[in-house]
């Protein structure tokens, strides 16, 4: 749930920090998101699980250091900066910020801009 606290912006409950080891990846959904939570040593990074190439899957990519290489065509992201690092393409990783409160990892994915689907059709 969003936070009552203004200053707790749109971060929601996603997984236990315990249940993210380090080098490991997990898949979840921040609203219709999906997000790929990646954890690099004490560090954890959230972004969207689409690559900018050709909106793959990055789950399953290999990290080396801080970087992920898409593992559909190789392109290869900064996960600090979401820069792209190969001329696979010029588009960066959508970012978002990630907390970790009472040993939860929180991810403010932002306002999702996106139709609700569900809604277009009266679902
Ligand atoms: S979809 Fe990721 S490099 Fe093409």
């Amino acid at each position: 749930m969003p936070g009552s606290d203004p200053a707790d912006g749109d971060f929601v409950d996603t997984i236990a920090l315990a249940a993210l080891e380090a080098g490991a990846q997990h898949s979840v959904y921040v609203g219709m998101r999906r997000v790929l939570l990646c954890r690099v040593d004490t560090d954890v990074f959230a972004f969207r699980d689409a690559c900018p190439h050709a909106l793959q899957p990055l789950k399953g990519g290999a990290i080396t250091g801080t970087t992920i290489r898409c593992p559909k065509h190789g392109a290869c992201f900064d996960m600090k900066t979401g820069m792209p690092q190969n001329g696979i393409t010029k588009a960066s990783l959508e970012l978002y910020a990630v907390r970790i409160r009472d040993g939860i990892v929180q991810v403010d994915a932002g306002p999702d801009k996106r139709p609700n689907p569900y809604q277009q059709f009266g679902g």
